[in-house]
């Protein structure tokens, strides 16, 4: 068998690394990964975005399966071309991606199939906009519409901030399109969690639940990142919210976009809050999570590739977990997610047992690695109880020197 991963960040590399425990699997490509990646997969330097070319090398290298990690791919259709040429991928189609692709499409749809999540209001005019925080108070949420590579959240504390995040997204154009039009959300307060599940049409194969950072510094200050760590399983969630969680939002959000006809196929994704009256929905993703996929896929007892082939033939896939837990640390430039410095050298880390390094964003300098993007990679361990996975990590965190390169955040699980 051959393999396709598109994408290029710690999410993509994770998904090669699980492949890579299957010995059947001939050939693992990614397109276009990154150079930390390449003795794990081969890299193709093909654009995610260029969709045309991948089919074009699909054909020719005679690809079985092709798996998607970044939304910007599926929201461009990848799927749907895909799938015209009968190449087999495990992605969800346009139409079906518009759940991640803009959250007033997913919050009208939350609330036609009584899906729990904020109540919300959307606009496109400043004006009124502010007059619904007005009316709303604070603290309230204020959303860009598109995608926005996960910055496009503004939790206001105060009605000065979200005055100021409407201003920013309508009128300075700060995400662009994306933020043409924004969705204003009450404010929900509780512990966070993310669970995805494996998806086909109204089956639903849901995974272990994880939790991710999403703020750049300790004790969750600082702004919104793509996500500065991870860990599964989550301790403090129940068997009964967890229950709730794939019955009342997967299982019914796979259902009402069956019957909206967006027929769902690929990861479903849901950030959930655990507030008082049960979990709510925060965001839908129609892919695999960053950084949860680096802290879930080594829990995963099974093949992926079996998974995914049982699912696309609905075959109950029988999901088994490893009873540990892990941890992950994504190690960011300095600066991140504003302004940063790339090509700074990578520090190099023992390869000790029960750690992992999955890199984000790597490149090479002559014969060294070096940083290409704000998160640069994620130092993984897997242990029997989340804090020894997390001692793990930190040990290995602790004995590199960051010259005032990078950061990380030092209180993932703890
Ligand atoms: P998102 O990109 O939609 O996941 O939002 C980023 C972060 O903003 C979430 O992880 C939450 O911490 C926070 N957030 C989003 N929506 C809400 C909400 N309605 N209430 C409170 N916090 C929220
Ligand atoms: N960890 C959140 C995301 O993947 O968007």
């Amino acid at each position: 068998m051959k393999i396709l991963v598109v994408g290029r960040g710690g999410r993509e590399h994770s998904i090669v690394k699980k492949l890579k425990e299957n010995k059947q699997i001939q050939k693992i490509y990614v397109a276009p990964g990154n150079a930390g990646m390449e003795e794990d997969a081969e890299c193709i330097s093909i654009d995610e975005m260029n969709i045309e070319d991948l089919v074009s090398f699909v054909k020719e290298a005679a690809v079985d399966l092709t798996i998607v990690g970044p939304e910007n791919s599926l929201n461009a259709g990848i799927a749907n071309r895909f799938q015209t040429e009968n190449l087999t991928i495990f992605a969800p189609t346009q139409e079906a991606s518009w759940l991640e692709g803009s959250k007033s499409y997913a919050k009208d749809f939350m609330k036609k199939y009584a899906i729990p999540t904020a109540s919300y209001g959307v606009f496109q005019d400043a004006d009124e906009a502010k007059k619904h925080v007005a009316e709303m108070g604070a603290p309230i949420v204020i959303k860009a519409d598109g995608l926005a590579a996960g910055k496009g959240v503004i939790v206001a504390m105060t009605e000065e901030e979200a005055y100021q995040a409407i201003d920013d997204m309508l009128i300075c154009k700060a995400f662009d399109q994306a933020g043409s039009t924004i969705v204003i959300e009450a404010y929900l307060e509780g512990a966070e969690f993310s669970l995805m599940a494996f998806v086909h049409e109204d089956k639903v194969y849901p995974m272990m639940a994880a939790r991710d950072y999403k703020r750049a510094y300790d004790n969750d200050e600082g702004p919104n990142t793509g996500g500065m760590g991870a860990f599964a399983p989550i301790p403090d969630l129940t068997k009964e919210a967890y229950q709730f969680s794939v019955e009342q939002i997967l299982k019914k959000t796979a259902e009402g976009m069956m019957s909206e006809g967006r027929s769902f196929t690929g990861i479903l994704y849901a950030g959930l809050i655990l507030t008082k009256y049960g979990p709510k929905v925060i965001e839908f993703n129609t892919r695999f999570g960053d950084p949860e996929t680096q802290v879930v896929l080594p829990l995963l007892k099974n093949d992926l590739v079996q998974v995914i082939q049982d699912v696309l033939e609905k075959k109950e896939p029988n999901l088994e977990w490893h009873e540990e837990a892990c941890v992950g640390v994504v190690l960011a430039s300095k600066g991140y997610p504003g302004t940063y410095k790339i090509g700074e050298r990578v520090p190099k880390f023992d390869d000790k047992k029960d750690t992992y390094i999955i890199h984000a964003g790597t490149k090479k300098d002559n014969e060294s690695l070096v940083s290409d993007s704000g998160r640069v990679l994620l130092v993984g361990g897997r242990a029997e109880t989340l804090s020894e996975a997390a001692r793990k990590v930190y040990a290995q965190l602790d004995q590199v020197e960051l010259k005032n390169n990078f950061y990380y955040r030092s209180d993932i699980a703890k």
